[in-house]
């Protein structure tokens, strides 16, 4: 059994993501050790109170923390009109209280489990403040994936960045420039594939038939629909967090390379990453399975009813 560590901001396409690792729990193919949010989609406290409401009703026990606050040195900026005004859409749930340490949860997950799987899929503010906090454990990750970027591609945010490097540019940077393993990444020109459209997402409530979340899952979807038409891309979302999960698992087919990747921190360029020369300490992922991806995510439901 993988043992895994997920480290995000619900936002819907997380919430998705958070779905799929869950069923990989109750099927028996992971072990989700725990869940520790970044602020990015909305805040740390809110994505961890997201991450709850979705654990239980998915009725798996992983322990939900709020990491860090704000990003390493640039105020914090949130995203409303992407993913609903607290993250999930047109559904609203508590923040959680901030009720534990999420590096204690972190180095218990380490010290548990040599093969420890952590993916991020927020901002890098927790995997970068982790390897100042403890730089020993830190050194002992070497499967570390992370949804972010757009390399030599073009951004979401801005003309050349993407969201999660663009809300935390410093950690993004730091997550490249001292990683003890290359980091497989998961970057927009791949994860913008991967779409869910009404029929796909009528496809997912059937297959995840008496499952409570499912009547949910409309409310929350719907926002991610209108944004995307509203940005023409269609009436349709980008699931980048739950491909990422496939990927980072091994679930589904992908091509990679390994690159030299580099993130800019300042200006116009702010959360820029692109590929440069030197010792390569990234698996970028290049091309991924997206109809496999859809299959997989209907047997991973189907573990849900
Ligand atoms: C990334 O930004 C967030 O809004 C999504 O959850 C995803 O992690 C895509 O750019
Ligand atoms: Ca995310």
């Amino acid at each position: 059994m993988t043992p895994v560590l997920i480290d995000c901001d619900p936002g819907i396409d997380d919430t998705l993501a958070l779905l799929y690792l869950a069923a990989l729990d109750h099927l028996g193919e992971i072990d989700l050790c725990g869940v520790t949010t970044t602020a990015g989609n909305t805040t740390a406290t809110q994505a961890a109170g997201n991450a709850r409401w979705v654990r239980d009703q998915l009725r798996i026990d992983a322990p939900v923390l709020p990491g860090q606050p704000v990003p390493l040195a640039v105020p914090l900026v949130t995203t409303p009109e992407t993913h609903g005004p607290t993250g999930l859409g047109y559904l609203e749930v508590p923040a959680a209280p901030e009720d534990g340490t999420w590096p204690d949860l972190w180095v218990e997950a380490i010290e548990k489990h040599e093969d420890l799987h952590l993916i991020v899929t927020g901002p890098c503010t927790n995997l970068a403040s982790f390897r100042q906090s403890h730089p020993e454990h830190h050194a002992r990750l070497r499967n570390v994936t992370v949804m972010g970027g757009a390399v030599g591609y073009r951004g979401n945010t801005t003309p050349t960045a993407e969201w999660n490097f663009w809300v935390d540019p410093h950690a993004a940077a730091d997550a490249f420039g001292h990683t003890p393993a290359p980091v497989t990444l998961c970057s927009l020109e791949v994860t913008e594939q991967f779409l869910i459209d009404p029929p796909r997402l009528e496809g997912l409530i059937a297959d995840l038939g008496p499952a409570p979340i499912a009547g949910h899952l409309p409310e929350i979807l719907r926002f991610y629909f209108e944004f995307h038409q509203a940005q023409g891309e269609g009436y349709q979302a980008q699931i980048h967090d739950l491909l990422t999960c496939m990927i980072a698992l091994e679930r589904v087919g992908y091509e990679h390379r390994g690159v030299r990747v580099d993130v800019d921190t300042r200006g116009e360029r702010r959360g820029t990453s692109e590929e440069t020369a030197g010792t390569s300490n990234t698996r970028l992922v290049t091309s991924a399975d997206i109809d496999g991806a859809h299959a997989e995510l209907t047997r991973a439901a189907r573990a849900l009813r």
